[in-house]
């Protein structure tokens, strides 16, 4: 059934065929260059939104005015490519290396599948994770909205005990938080992580944090006049989810942008979850993470 649509456990995480292919391609070609930036993340923890924020503030002296910004005519997937659904899809090896610089790129690859080369140089990644239980319902809502008409609707205790299995899209959701995590805890110059969570209270400390890890900070002349706040508009959810690109564009096959954009809140699942699905997801989430040092804001 669709449900669990041909995915294989590759390298240790779980993704589908085309993605598998995509991902080969990717491991053997990408050749990383120290201005590059690598957006990650595991699906539906707010990769839409820090692809957009990362793309803008990079970006803010190209496109010095916010009227004919690219973001608002095209998608952030457009602006920010996925490695593994957009540049290396189809068996293409395309020629990056005259795209203008910084380069932006998009993942859902777990930390240790990450080519050498973006290991090895000094290119930046930007990893934002969110809390389990509101991921597990964007997931959720996602994967019914996109499933073909004629299947049955997945139930939400179908989708938590994927996440506690670990069969969920380049899951398990827990090796994958902990990949990047241990990372940044070694190389904070390399991995800045984030959470969405973090980002919904203080997006402006935020923006700022990004800035400065990608080397260019905002001057305070930047910020007197506004340039910060500027970014945070044209990136919020309100924003974006009007556009006429994120109302009826697709901007990875099969996928239409409008499904992107659905509520941007903390703490949705408590509208869902039994305080048993509570109880078995806390229990698992426990487990895996406690002693890490990682946790989350699970309600706004
Ligand atoms: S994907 O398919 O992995 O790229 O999806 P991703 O963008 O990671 O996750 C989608 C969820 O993020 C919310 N979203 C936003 N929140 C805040 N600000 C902005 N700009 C924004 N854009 C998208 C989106 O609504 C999904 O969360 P839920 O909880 O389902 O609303």
């Amino acid at each position: 059934g669709w449900r669990t649509p041909y995915i294989y456990l590759f390298q240790g995480f779980w993704c589908q065929p085309t993605e598998i292919q995509a991902i080969i391609s990717f491991q053997k070609h990408f050749q990383a260059k120290d201005s590059d930036v690598v957006v990650a993340t595991i699906p539906k923890s707010g990769t839409t939104w820090m692809k957009a924020l990362a793309f803008a503030i990079a970006n803010r002296h190209r496109f010095a005015s916010s009227k004919n910004h690219p973001l608002l005519t095209s998608n952030p997937h457009d602006l920010v490519p996925f490695f593994e659904y957009k540049v290396y899809e189809n068996n293409q090896v395309p020629d990056l290396s005259k795209l203008p610089e910084p380069r932006f790129f998009g993942t859902h690859i777990p930390y240790p599948s990450l080519s050498n080369s973006i290991k090895n140089s000094n290119c930046k990644i930007i990893y934002i994770s969110r809390n389990p239980f509101d991921t597990i319902v964007s997931t959720w809502h996602y994967l019914n909205k996109i499933k073909p008409e004629s299947a049955p609707e997945l139930t939400l205790e179908e989708a938590i005990e994927m996440f506690c299995k670990g069969s969920v899209g380049f899951g398990p959701f827990w090796n994958h938080l902990l990949g990047y995590w241990k990372e940044s805890l070694e190389r904070p110059n390399k991995v800045l992580f984030l959470k969405y969570e973090d980002l919904k209270a203080d997006i402006n400390s935020n923006v700022k944090k990004v800035a400065t890890f990608l080397d260019c900070t905002f001057t305070v002349e930047e910020e007197r006049g506004g340039a910060i706040e500027d970014i945070i508009k044209l990136c919020s959810f309100e924003k974006m989810k009007e556009l006429e690109v994120n109302k009826s564009g697709k901007s990875i096959k099969n996928f239409e942008n409008k499904n992107l954009f659905r509520k941007g809140e903390i703490g949705d699942w408590a509208n869902y979850f039994s305080p048993e699905m509570v109880q078995k997801l806390s229990k698992v989430m426990e487990e895996k993470l406690g002693g890490s040092g990682l946790s989350f804001k699970m309600l706004s």
